[in-house]
């Protein structure tokens, strides 16, 4: 979709490859070319790159993985953005106290505590580990379209002043238009 709206973008789809194997006949059909490509791997041990990358996607992942294990991708992810660059995170969001409603968070908490090896997390947390790694959180988003979800940004600072190309979209670009 962002690559449609933005004939400048490229786009790297990372993902397992009993994943990609199903995800690359899906994507040959968009005729989309060289502009979005697969790579197939693990997350957890692939040696994501340094200073690649002007914006990082992670959506829907964390919640598989434990705590020790995020900290560690977030922190890879960090190194393979350019400074200047977004590490965008979406999650579907754990509640920090009771008093506030979060249905979907609690009940998914469960659901991959009992499936997989971790749960949800909170936006607090996420952005705990992107300070971290040396990142810059920006305020959480909530998806009104997707209640429970959330978007936790964070950039990664530029030592020399220089603006990121998301920077200069982010200025050139008025609010209202952007996608
Ligand atoms: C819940 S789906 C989210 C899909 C998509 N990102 C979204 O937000 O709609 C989780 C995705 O993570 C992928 N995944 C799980 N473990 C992974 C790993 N270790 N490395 C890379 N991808 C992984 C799965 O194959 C799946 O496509």
């Amino acid at each position: 979709m962002l690559c449609r709206l933005h004939l400048g973008l490229r786009s790297v789809v990372f993902d397992l490859p009993e994943a990609v194997v199903h995800a690359s006949q899906i994507l040959a059909q968009e005729g989309m070319g060289e502009r979005i490509v697969h790579r197939a791997g693990n997350a957890l041990t692939d040696d994501l790159g340094n200073e690649e990358y002007d914006l990082i996607f992670i959506g829907n992942l964390l919640h598989h993985f434990n705590e020790q294990v995020n900290r560690d991708l977030v922190k890879r992810s960090a190194r393979a953005l350019r400074p200047g660059g977004y590490l965008v995170i979406e999650e579907l969001q754990r509640v920090q106290s009771p008093k506030e409603v979060g249905e979907l968070g609690a009940l998914s908490n469960l659901y991959f505590a009992v499936t997989s090896e971790a749960g949800t997390w909170s936006m607090q947390e996420i952005a705990d580990w992107q300070r971290e790694a040396n990142l810059i959180p920006r305020k959480q988003i909530q998806l009104f379209t997707a209640p429970g979800a959330g978007i936790q940004a964070a950039l990664k600072p530029t030592s020399n002043g220089k603006t990121s190309v998301v920077e200069r979209h982010r200025q050139a670009v008025p609010r209202a238009q952007r996608k």
